[in-house]
C-alpha cells in the first residue's frame, strides 16, 4: 500500500515515568521532496527499542553529557527509531531505487535523508541490506543492532568456555534471547531471568535455556545460588538496578559482566546517566566487525541453530501503545511496527 501523505509520530509531551499514549501524537503533511544528495525512503518496518524512552526526556543535568550532538527528539519532533525501508527516489549515488535499507531514522512512513551517520546514535548511517543474508525484517532484529550486540559482547567480553555459567537479565527480549542461545552454542550453562512464567517457559521449552527464573516471584538470590552453585562466570546484564546488584554479588573468581543496558532506570529520573553508562558495552564501537557478525548470525538462522520471536503490529498508529507494552515487559523477542 503506498500512502499519499507523510505521517509521523512526534513527541507531544515529555513522559513522567511510564509513557502514556497522550505523550505521542501523529502529524500529517505532504510527502517531502528530495534535494541534491538525498533519498526518499518508504518505511516498511519500525523496530521498537527500549532506549528510545531515554531520548524522550528533556535535556537536563542528568543527561546532557550523553547528548554531545544534541537531543534526538523534542516536543513536536519525530520519535527516533530504527527503520527498515525501501528507497523510492534517489539523488545519491550510494543508493538505488528499490534498495532495502536500514537506519536510525524515526517513526514515520516516508523519510528524506542523505544516509550519513549520526555521530552519537548511528555510526553506520543508512545501510543497504544484503537481503541474501535473510528476510529483510531480520535486518532490524538478529541481523541488526540487537543481534550484533549479543554476538559482539560475547566475543569481546563473554569469551565463554564450555561448562561456564552465564546469567542473563531481560532474557526473553531480543538481545537477551540471542545472547542466551549463543551461550548454549558455547556449551555454557545458561540461566535467564524474566518477569512471567510464560516467558520462563519460552526460555526453557523453546530456546532450551538450562534454567529460567521469574524474578518477580522468586527469591532471586537463592535461585541463582541453586542454579550456579560455584558462582556466575558471565553475567549479561540488560537491566541494571537491584536485580543486577543481586547477581553481581554471586560472580565467580573469573566472573565477567557485560553491562549492556539499564532498562530498570529508563522510566526513572534522578540518576546520573553518563556515570552509569560509562564503561558500558557499546555495539557502536565495533562497526568494522558488523559484516562478519551478520554473516555468522545469518548462517546460524539458516541452520536453525538460532531462533527468535517476531511480533508485527499493524500501522504507524499502533507504535505508541506497542512501545508502552514493550516497556511494561509484555514482549517476547522482537516487536516491530509494519508500516507499509
Ligand atoms: N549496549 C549496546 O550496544 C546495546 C545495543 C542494543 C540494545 N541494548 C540494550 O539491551 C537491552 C535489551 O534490548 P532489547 O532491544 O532486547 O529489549 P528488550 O530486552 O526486549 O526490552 C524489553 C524488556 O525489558 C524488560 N524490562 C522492562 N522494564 C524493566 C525493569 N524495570 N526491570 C527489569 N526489566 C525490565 C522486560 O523484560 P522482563 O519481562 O524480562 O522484565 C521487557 O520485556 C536494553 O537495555 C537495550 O537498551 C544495548
Amino acid at each position: 500500500m503506498s500512502e499519499t501523505l507523510h505521517r509521523k509520530v512526534v513527541l507531544n509531551s515529555y513522559p513522567d515515568g511510564m509513557p502514556k499514549p497522550s505523550d505521542f501524537r501523529i502529524e500529517e503533511s505532504s510527502i517531502p521532496e528530495i534535494g541534491e544528495g538525498e533519498i526518499l525512503i518508504r518505511t516498511l518496518y519500525i523496530g521498537l527499542e527500549p532506549r528510545i524512552r531515554l531520548m524522550m526526556n528533556p535535556t537536563n543535568e542528568e543527561n546532557k553529557a550523553m547528548r554531545p550532538h544534541g537531543a534526538m527528539t523534542d516536543i513536536g519532533k519525530v520519535i527516533p527509531g530504527t527503520i527498515l525501508g525501501a528507497v523510492v527516489k534517489s539523488n545519491n549515488e550510494n543508493y538505488n531505487t528499490g534498495d532495502v535499507v536500514e537506519g536510525f531514522l524515526g517513526w514515520q512512513n516516508y523519510i528524506v535523508t542523505d544516509g550519513k551517520p549520526h555521530p552519537t546514535n548511528n555510526p553506520e548511517g543508512v545501510v543497504v541490506c544484503d537481503t541474501s543474508l535473510g528476510e529483510p525484517v531480520h535486518h532490524i532484529g538478529p541481523l541488526g543492532a540487537p543481534g550484533l550486540t549479543s554476538i559482539l559482547a560475547l566475543k569481546h567480553e563473554g569469551k565463554l568456555q564450555p561448562e561456564e555459567t552465564m546469567v542473563i537479565t531481560s532474557a526473553a527480549g531480543m538481545v537477551g534471547s540471542i545472547a542466551g542461545q549463543l551461550g548454549l552454542l558455547c556449551d555454557a550453562w545458561v540461566v535467564g531471568l524474566t518477569s512471567s512464567d510464560e516467558k520462563c517457559k519460552y526460555l526453557t521449552d523453546k530456546l532450551n535455556f538450562d534454567v529460567a527464573i521469574n524474578y518477580k516471584t522468586a527469591n532471586v538470590e537463592e535461585e541463582i545460588k541453586r542454579a550456579c552453585p560455584d558462582g556466575v562466570d558471565y553475567f549479561f546484564d540488560n537491566t541494571g538496578g537491584d536485580l543486577a546488584d543481586i547477581i553481581k554479588k554471586q560472580l565467580s573468581k573469573a566472573g565477567r559482566v557485560t553491562r549492556c543496558g539499564i532498562i530498570a532506570n529508563y522510566n526513572k529520573t534522578g540518576w546520573n546517566q553518563s556515570e552509569q553508562f560509562s564503561g558500558q558495552f557499546s555495539v557502536h564501537n565495533h562497526v568494522d566487525e558488523y559484516s562478519e557478525a551478520r554473516k555468522t548470525i545469518s548462517d546460524l538462522l539458516r541452520d536453525d541453530a538460532l531462533e527468535y520471536e517476531l511480533k508485527e503490529f499493524d500501522g504507524l498508529d499502533s507504535a505508541p501503545d506497542a512501545f508502552i507494552q514493550l516497556l511494561e515487559g509484555k514482549n517476547i523477542g522482537k516487536w516491530v511496527i509494519k508500516v507499509s
